[in-house]
């Protein structure tokens, strides 16, 4: 399975934070925000990335992640010259995608919790996994409708009257016809080729798989001042509280065996002396001794 950062946009709700870098690249606590998608994908054994971004933000990306190969991955870059949606994102990037089924996340979605995320992608076959998330403002939101047996129903993008508590979250997982279907797309009023248009596809199809994320999950989208202070706020207080650092692309991919041990030291040698480098030392030591599903 490939997988598709997507972190293009023009920041403007972030400005002037964004006349500095990209939202994407933004602090959320002690890393770059796109570190935190990164990682859920990593751990979710996702080895082959297209980071999709500005032609003016994307030397930043580069300089940041490199090709990947330090984490045992492999990441390409493609621009997105205008900001024409998401479902744009396959279109640029069907060279990459080539045959395969595809996942893309957005570089401002943030995940934290439950097994939910690793096992739809270890579970996926064909057709589309999409997810819900119960939230209090789902306007700002694809929303989507369920009936009494939990079956999805519909699907609405920002709508002014929501169905149901339950947004999309800005992770989701197809098979390889999510490119022809983005072929197909028109623009929606707003001028964008939508997601949802690409989900509500799969939905007319009876291939739409749509999973609810439980309340053990936490879910933050961190695209505006308050809501990248919030999800740096709470970030802050698990690392705290656990030891344990989210978005560490090093960590999960020594997890998943992307990473040998030795090279995995390796790296963490080369990094100037910093919290972070303590705690990926912290790490190594850690799995000497008890192994690498220890946490
Ligand atoms: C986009 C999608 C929306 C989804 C959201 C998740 O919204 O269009 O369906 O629920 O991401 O973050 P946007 O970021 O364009 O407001």
């Amino acid at each position: 399975m490939k997988g598709i950062i997507l972190a293009g946009g023009s920041g403007s709700r972030l400005y002037p934070l964004t006349q500095v870098a990209s939202k994407q690249l933004q602090p959320v606590y002690d890393k770059p925000m796109v570190y935190y998608p990164l990682t859920v994908l990593i751990a979710s054994g996702i080895r082959d990335f297209c980071l999709i971004s500005t032609p003016q933000d994307l030397p930043r990306f580069q300089h940041l992640l490199g090709n990947g190969s330090q984490w045992g991955i492999s990441v390409e870059y493609r621009a997105q010259t205008k900001p024409e949606g998401i479902a744009q994102a396959f279109l640029i990037a069907a060279p990459f995608i080539g045959p395969d089924p595809v996942t893309l996340i957005l570089g401002d979605n943030i995940f934290f919790g439950g097994d939910a995320l690793p096992r739809a992608f270890a579970e996926f076959k064909s057709g589309a996994t999409i997810f819900a998330y119960h939230v209090n403002d789902p306007e700002r939101y694809g929303v989507v409708e369920f009936d009494a047996e939990g079956h999805a129903v519909s699907l609405e993008e920002k709508p002014a009257h929501p169905r149901s508590n339950y947004a999309v979250p800005g992770v989701y997982i197809y098979d390889n016809e999510v490119v022809g279907i983005a072929r197909s797309l028109q623009p929606s009023t707003r001028g964008e080729l939508e997601i949802t248009d690409v989900n509500k596809e799969y939905l007319r199809r009876g291939a739409l798989r749509v999973q609810r994320l439980s309340r053990g999950t936490a879910w933050l989208d961190a695209g505006t001042s308050s809501s990248l202070h919030e999800a740096s706020a709470y970030v802050q207080t698990i690392e705290k509280r656990q030891g344990m650092k989210l978005g560490c692309p090093e960590e999960a991919a020594l997890r998943r065996g992307f990473l040998s041990l030795d090279d995995f030291e390796k790296l963490v040698t080369g990094l100037p002396q910093c919290e972070y480098r303590d705690y990926l030392s912290d790490v190594a030591a850690e799995v000497k001794r008890v192994g690498l599903k220890s946490a």
